[in-house]
């Protein structure tokens, strides 16, 4: 199984099976425990990432340069403005120079399709750190805490409030993929990508789970093991002011009483960042439910996994 990760790019998690994400969370929970006993896992010594990123972050940024320090790796932070890239180089000229260089390249950018087109002109592998569609590397990070906190995936029920941008499709294909029933807000006016839906869809249909997008919160919440929050103010996010969004979303805010119509054994999970007031209040944030740090914790680990299988 391990072979099969070498080289290839991580751009979707759509572009992987049941059983790979599953070798990518065992690779992560080894990882983990390898850190935990600080037992040296320095497996790509002398290796170089370049990560390029056109949009804020804290979690992914640190998470993959502490990861590749780890790794025995060297990785370089670069943004567009200060890149040629800022001034209209074109992305297949930038591409196939970071290739003469690093052994990877991890970027955070908008459209998918700018992705894409590095990773075809590049034969390193091209890491996904968000985009518009989705963002893969929460995806991961995402599955091992919920089999980390409920000791399995399948027949789980996952409750998503938040904008239906990127975090939204990757949890939807995911919670299809493992055979968990996602249910999710869905405000008027606000609807997923439909190519994702379509997949994620067909994937519910293989495992018998279900997905329900619905303006009916207490519908998502009832009888819920996983209670997701995402911000209502997606970065590139479809065009609607920030009163509109606050104005659409108020009704699905994750509070204590939303809190209390899942199961009493309920996670709290969010991507982060997170708004108190807005998508989540400071009671659920810091309740006894949340796991939101041990859920970014794993952000490094199962960085570290998929930079570990795909640059080997
Ligand atoms: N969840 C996440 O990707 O956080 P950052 O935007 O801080 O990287
Ligand atoms: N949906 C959010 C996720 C941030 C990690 C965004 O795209 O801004």
């Amino acid at each position: 199984m391990r072979n099969r990760f070498k080289g290839r790019d991580f751009l979707t998690l759509m572009d992987f099976d049941k059983e790979e994400i599953t070798f990518m969370l065992d690779t992560a929970a080894d990882l983990k425990r390898k850190w935990i006993r600080r037992e040296p896992h320095a497996l790509l010594p002398g290796r170089t990432v370049c990560m390029i990123f056109e949009k804020q972050s804290t979690r992914t940024r640190v998470s993959f340069q502490a990861a590749s320090a780890h790794l025995g790796m060297q990785s370089f932070y670069m943004r567009p403005d200060e890149m040629q890239l800022g001034r209209g180089e074109p992305i297949k000229d930038t591409a196939r120079i970071i290739d003469r260089y690093c052994d990877a390249l991890v970027i955070r950018t908008f459209g998918q399709e700018i992705i894409e087109e590095f990773a075809k002109y590049m034969e390193h592998p091209v890491i996904n750190a968000l985009t518009d569609l989705v963002h893969p590397c929460q995806g991961l990070c995402d599955l091992l805490t919920i089999r980390e906190k409920k000791g399995r995936l399948e027949g789980l029920k996952w409750a998503y409030a938040g904008d239906l941008w990127n975090v939204f499709h990757t949890s939807m294909y995911l919670a299809a993929t493992f055979g968990m029933d996602f249910f999710a807000a869905q405000p008027p006016g606000y609807e997923p990508n439909p190519r994702v839906l379509q997949a994620a869809q067909e994937r519910a249909k293989a495992t018998g789970s279900k997905i329900v997008l619905t303006q009916n919160f207490d519908e998502i919440l009832e009888g819920a093991d996983i209670v997701y929050g995402n911000t209502w103010h997606s970065m590139g996010g479809p065009e609607k002011t920030k009163e509109q969004r606050i104005k659409d979303f108020m009704p699905y805010q994750i509070n204590e009483a939303a809190m209390a119509k899942a199961k009493p054994d309920a996670v709290f999970m969010h991507c982060l960042p997170g708004y108190r007031g807005e998508d989540m209040t400071d009671e659920v944030i810091e309740g006894k439910q949340s796991v939101v740090f041990d859920q970014g914790e794993n952000r490094m680990h199962t960085e570290k996994a998929v930079m570990a299988l795909f640059m080997q």
